[in-house]
């Protein structure tokens, strides 16, 4: 029995990937492991959303390149982001890399293993995806089902890498996303994520009537108690119809993740973003007074090329203003082939940057805070993900998440992961809420 081991790094639809493979390599002969020591293919999924993540992904192959010199049969599997990126180069960097497989390849791993494991290298990045088909996928144990509904991105962004990583938009088949989804919830999983760039672009290339909202409805008709929610919405693609099923139907979440990148409106346009402040505002404010306790979550920006304080200041004002729940920060970092990345004359000082990303986290921090302290006292459903058995202070404690993806801390001395619970709030914090089981 041989075995495999694989490296995630970046987002959710590299985690999602990862979980691909193990079940596709079962066919081909190679069981999971948590060892890499003790594994006879090393696979690295890889993460090209900036420079730092690149960085990581060919020192950690460095280090598995060595291992190579005592097992040579070890094979060695360049996969994600970088992979798709950067192609036959990687191969002139890393040598002992056996195959660089590309973004669209996935579903065409059963078919390389062969040729490496025959002593070729292969490289295969077409841009072209490989029709998939119902496969197995060992899903990483837990209470929630990541599940990919499209993938890649039409939007161009001028500091993104995305489009070039994972290729145009492109929707899966509604009745691969619904059986994929069955057969999570018949495993036991007892939340589903519909995971995509776009998710809004969804059915955009399927037939007449199939978009998110359509395909929101047919998961919420399958049979049983789970929850639905779905990441990440584009702001200005986000439509009523979609907002209605947040509303209507029982099992979808409410809850947004709608990254706004920036809160001043020249940086918007030199980001190619299709909105100013006031869109975002006007649309924030209209989901709000639907959905009473959306939680509504971002992604920003710190230092783009040639920001100025000023228009910094309007991104912390932005974040306050809209009492947004909580956002992922980066300081911008230049990436090949992207527009932004050319603007070299307005590239910010690192030591600006640096203190610009402390003072966003400073108001992230701030904004999660005061979100967390509006549900004080009131009581919530938490389904519970976790049991950490008793800590320092001899209390045992189980952690789980609200409708609206609130982190809540209950004492506990059951494990009850997987069960949906009635908690009170008796506490909020920056990160989390503790409360009691009532
Ligand atoms: N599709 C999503 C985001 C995908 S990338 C959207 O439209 O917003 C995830 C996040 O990484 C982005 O929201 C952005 O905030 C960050 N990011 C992307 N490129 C970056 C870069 N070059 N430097 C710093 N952060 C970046
Ligand atoms: Fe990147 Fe923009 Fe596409 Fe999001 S919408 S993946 S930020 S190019
Ligand atoms: Fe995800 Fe990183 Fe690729 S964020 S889409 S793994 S560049």
């Amino acid at each position: 029995m041989k075995k495999v081991y694989i490296e995630t790094l970046g987002c959710q639809m590299n985690k999602s990937d990862a979980e691909r493979m193990y079940g596709m390599l079962e066919y081909c002969g190679y069981y999971q492991t948590e060892n890499p020591k003790e594994a006879d293919m090393l696979i690295i999924n890889t993460c090209s959303i900036r420079q730092l993540s690149e960085d990581k992904a060919y020192s950690q192959i460095g280090v598995w390149g060595k291992m190579k010199k005592s097992k040579p049969d070890l094979k060695i599997v360049f996969a994600g982001c970088v992979a798709q990126q950067g192609g036959k180069n990687v191969l002139k960097r890393a040598p002992y890399v056996d195959l660089v497989l590309g973004t669209q390849r996935l579903y065409e791993l059963p078919n390389l293993v062969k040729k490496i494991e025959a002593g070729e290298k292969v490289v295969s990045i077409e841009e072209k995806p490989f029709e998939e088909s119902e496969i197995k996928i060992n899903r990483v144990k837990g209470v929630n089902a990541w599940i990919p509904i499209m993938e890649g991105c039409n939007n161009f962004c001028t500091y993104c890498i995305v489009p070039y990583t994972r290729g145009r938009e492109r929707s899966r088949k509604p009745e691969l996303i619904i059986a994929e989804v069955k057969k999570a919830l018949s495993e036991g999983f007892k939340e589903i994520t519909l995971l995509g760039q776009n998710v809004d672009s969804y059915g955009k290339d399927l037939g007449e009537g199939q978009n998110l909202a359509w395909l929101l409805r047919q998961i919420n008709a399958i049979e049983g108690k789970f929850r639905i929610r779905f990441v990440t919405n584009y702001p200005t693609d986000i439509t009523d119809e979609v907002i209605d099923t947040v509303i209507e139907l029982d099992k979808v979440c409410e809850y947004f993740h709608i990254p706004m990148q920036s809160g001043d409106d020249y940086i918007l346009k030199k980001m190619n973003r299709r909105y100013d402040y006031a869109t975002y505002k006007k649309i924030c404010d209209h989901i709000r007074s639907r959905i009473p306790d959306v939680t509504i979550t971002s992604d920003f920006i710190a230092g783009f090329p040639g920001e100025t304080e000023e228009q910094f200041e309007n991104t912390l004002k932005a974040m306050t203003e809209l009492e947004l729940d909580y956002s992922n920060t980066a300081s911008y970092s230049p990436r090949e082939k992207t527009v932004a990345a050319k603007w070299v004359d307005l590239y910010i000082d690192e030591n600006i940057k640096t203190e610009r990303l402390a003072r966003l986290n400073e108001h992230n921090r701030a904004c999660c805070l005061a979100s967390n302290k509006k549900y004080l006292g009131r009581e919530m459903e938490v389904l519970i993900e976790n049991y950490e058995g008793v800590n320092k202070r001899g209390i045992s404690v189980i952690t789980g998440r609200t409708r609206n993806n609130k982190i809540v801390h209950i004492p506990c001395d059951r494990d009850l992961t997987g069960e949906f619970v009635n908690v009170k709030i008796t506490n909020a914090r920056t990160w989390y809420l503790n409360g009691e089981l009532v």
